[in-house]
């Protein structure tokens, strides 16, 4: 113990008498005291060697001393005009710290927890299937049987070891496996993901995203199928947003339409995004085919239902007019932190 306070006091000492005239003198002395090889430390080490019954007295002597050394060496490199950049002991630990970078989430999440969240308000639950499908649940069961023209409309990616099996073209999939199940009624809205052979450009990718809606019951009428949509246009775009129906084809669906609603961009009165129309389409509906409902076993004559699909990302897109499709996929945050919501 004795030892110990000598040795102390002669290294305080050597301390005091240490002479600091630069930034590189103060480096030395740093190395020479507070580096992790440096004295305090070794000094520190000694601690082991002392018997159980000093070790108090001994571990303040040597934080005192410690302490002693950091300040002194504060003190230094004040009086020489601050640490060399290469120290690390004068950091000023009352200082507010940098702010950590926050994650934001995905503009493409952000638009499909809303409309994931406007039909669970309406009653529908949500439902998933696979990416990988088979032609059945893809094309065949929805009507379009084999060499059928409409197939040519969604340039498909089939999986080389079974030409059975593709990356699902649309979310209308998940509509057949659901109705297969033979749970009735039926309101579920389904999302996810979708591939399609398409040239990259700023309006088509190879992949994205979809939600598809489908309600089966009895008496379910197209005025359901509009009432629905209105009120998932005004809770999702705002109340001054206007919405018109065009007749369409899908052979999943008679009568067939798509929806379009006036454009946010320019408000109606023309723009790019809206090629000078005034309206953009957001979505394809119409009353499940009789034939889709007797593919999964549902009775035509006592079961009546409307379904709808739309692309999460051209959503996405109106709601915060981005005008690349790209961006979405390329993850680069500065483009993806802009966007805020749950
Ligand atoms: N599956 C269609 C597509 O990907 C979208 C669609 C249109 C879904 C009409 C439907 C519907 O359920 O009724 O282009």
């Amino acid at each position: 113990m004795n030892q110990l306070l000598t040795q102390i006091e002669k290294y305080k000492e050597d301390i005091k008498a240490f002479e600091v005239k630069s930034p590189d003198d103060l480096e030395a002395f740093r190395i020479k005291y507070l580096g992790s090889k440096g004295l305090v430390k070794i000094i520190m080490g000694e601690m082991k060697n002392v018997p159980a019954e000093q070790k108090k007295e001994a571990g303040q002597l040597l934080n005192e001393f410690k302490i002693f050394t950091e300040s002194f060496y504060e003190n230094l490199a004040q009086s020489v005009g601050g640490p060399s950049n290469k120290s690390v002991s004068n950091i000023d630990t009352s200082l507010p710290g940098d702010a950590l970078p926050l994650g934001a989430r995905h503009p493409i999440s952000i638009v499909h927890n809303k409309i994931i969240s406007i039909f669970q308000r309406l009653g529908f639950s949500v439902a998933e299937g696979p990416e990988i499908e088979d032609d059945w649940h893809n094309f065949t069961a929805l009507n379009l049987p084999e060499n059928h023209p409409a197939r040519d409309m969604q340039d498909t990616f089939y999986i080389s070891q079974n030409p059975d099996w593709l990356l699902r073209t649309h979310t209308s999939s998940v509509q057949i496996r659901e109705m297969a199940k033979g749970v009735l009624p039926l309101r579920i809205i389904c999302p996810g993901r979708v591939y399609r052979n398409e040239t990259i450009s700023a309006r088509a990718h190879c992949f994205f995203h979809q939600v598809e809606g489908l309600y089966i019951a009895e008496n379910v009428s197209f005025a359901d199928l509009k009432q629905t949509l209105y009120f998932f246009v005004k809770e999702m775009f705002g109340e001054n947003v206007k919405v018109r129906f065009r007749p369409s084809y899908f052979p999943f669906t008679e009568p067939s339409a798509e929806m379009d609603i006036s454009c946010l961009i320019c408000e109606g009165k023309g723009c790019n995004v809206c090629k000078k129309t005034g309206w953009v389409e957001i979505l394809g509906c119409g009353m499940v085919h009789p034939k889709v409902l007797e593919n999964c076993g549902i009775d035509s004559n006592k079961y009546t239902g409307f379904a709808f699909g739309m692309g999460i990302e051209r959503i996405t897109m109106l709601n915060y007019q981005v005008k690349d499709l790209r961006l979405f996929s390329e993850n680069d945050v500065r483009f993806l932190k802009q966007f805020t919501g749950a």
